[in-house]
């Protein structure tokens, strides 16, 4: 399942535990990178791999907002709907990114380029609305910004 460079990665990492399992959210951020999500197949791999219940893998990977179980698309827009940003119009914007996008979140759009998410608080409190794109945090938002943000992604 993981290719071989990231295998031997995984093993570095492994052999730093008195566990094995303690190398679970390493793992999994290693096979969502290959992969773009964490398919039943891959949580079976991990939990083979690092011997740990299938459980506990899934738990792991449903709990956290930055584990993927299903593809996404190549543009995943988090969008903070926590107290701060809600204050700030968060829901507004959430609808105005699905307008945008033609869908609405927890969906990908049919082209495959937009997933949106609204998530729990990224930790940007003081720049609120702010949303993640991929790696990158936009904030203070307004909807004339975030035009600007959707029409430059590719
Ligand atoms: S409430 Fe939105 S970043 Fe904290």
């Amino acid at each position: 399942m993981l290719s071989k460079e990231r295998k031997e990665k995984l093993d570095k990492i492994i052999i730093r535990y008195p566990q094995k399992r303690a190398a679970l959210l390493p793992a999994l951020h290693l096979i969502q990178e290959q992969e773009g999500y964490i398919s039943k197949d891959a949580m079976q791999y991990i939990v083979d791999y690092l011997e740990i219940p299938f459980g506990h893998v899934l738990g792991v990977v449903t709990f956290y907002s930055m584990f993927y179980d299903k593809p996404i698309g190549r543009h995943h827009i988090q969008v903070c709907t926590n107290v701060s940003c809600q204050l700030l119009g968060a829901e507004t914007l959430v609808g105005h990114i699905g307008g945008r996008c033609g869908i609405k979140p927890g969906e990908t759009s049919a082209d495959g380029r937009f997933t949106i998410s609204e998530v729990e608080c990224l930790g940007s409190c003081g720049t609120a609305p702010m949303m993640q794109i991929n790696d990158d945090y936009h904030e203070n938002l307004t909807a004339e910004k975030v035009n600007s943000i959707l029409d430059s992604l590719k």
